[in-house]
């Protein structure tokens, strides 16, 4: 079977603790997310020590659980889900292994849609944010999806306009984590846990923004310059300095 080509690794357009994210050639609204090399299941299988052995080396491919993920909250939840999770298109060869295929989350002027982290921590705890936030809590405790820890780096904001957010998309975190997950099977379950995981947000952003406060370190992951968020946009704005 023929392979996508997704360029090298450089080509990525971002690159998060597991996976590289790369643009889809033939589809400007999706991308494409292979496992990182050094990152590999059975280095992560081995770093657990004999915990690891107990576990299938399946588990420990990120890629894969979340294709299963994917489809396990479509037949479950239906359309609803995809106010807040990508569409997932499946899996396809590429020439780093294994592709996820999603929507790739981008704002009304073409620009990939920055990170919750990112966007907090450029414009602040503002109303905005609040209001936000506190409609994508009701609604992910609403319908109850299954997420690990909900952490910044992990969902995006989309944007319809400078000045208006659209939606937070959770784009990484998705299922449960528990060893016997029965969130699955119990939707009164699934909403008590969700709504604890939504309600954790509230704190992250304080944290994260006390540790802007106190000129802390950013961290790892989250953030895109605009070269990277606007790659191939022709509508991309000019640097000024
Ligand atoms: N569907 C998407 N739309 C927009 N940006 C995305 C999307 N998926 C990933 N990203 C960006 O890529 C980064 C890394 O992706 P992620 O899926 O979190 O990788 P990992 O599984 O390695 O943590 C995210 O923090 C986000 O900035
Ligand atoms: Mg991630």
């Amino acid at each position: 079977m023929q392979k996508l080509d997704l360029g090298s690794e450089a080509d990525s357009f971002a690159q998060g603790g597991n996976r590289l994210c790369f643009f889809h050639p033939m589809d400007a609204g999706k991308c494409v997310k292979t496992l990182r090399k050094d990152r590999s299941p059975e280095l992560k299988q081995k770093e657990k020590g004999i915990k690891g052995w107990l576990k299938p080396l399946s588990s420990f491919d990120d890629n894969q659980q979340e294709y299963s993920t994917f489809l396990r909250i479509a037949d479950i939840y239906g359309p609803q889900a995809l106010q807040f999770i990508p569409r997932c298109y499946g899996m396809v060869a590429t020439n780093h292994g294994p592709g996820l295929v999603t929507d790739l989350v981008r704002d009304f002027d073409g620009a990939i849609s920055m990170t919750l982290k990112q966007y907090v921590w450029i414009h602040g705890n503002t109303p905005r944010v609040k209001n936000c936030i506190a409609a994508f809590q009701q609604a992910w405790e609403t319908i109850g999806l299954p997420s690990r820890n909900l952490l910044l780096h992990n969902i995006v904001v989309q944007l319809t306009a400078e000045d208006t957010i659209q939606r937070l998309v959770v784009i990484d975190g998705l299922g449960w984590a528990d060893v016997l997950p029965f969130g699955w099977w119990s939707r009164t379950l699934a909403r008590a846990k969700a709504a604890r995981k939504a309600e954790r947000l509230t704190e992250a952003i304080e944290a994260l923004l006390e540790i802007k406060r106190t000129n802390g370190d950013w961290g790892y992951h989250g953030w895109m310059e605009p070269a990277q968020r606007y790659a191939g946009v022709s509508t991309a704005p000019v640097a000024t300095s």
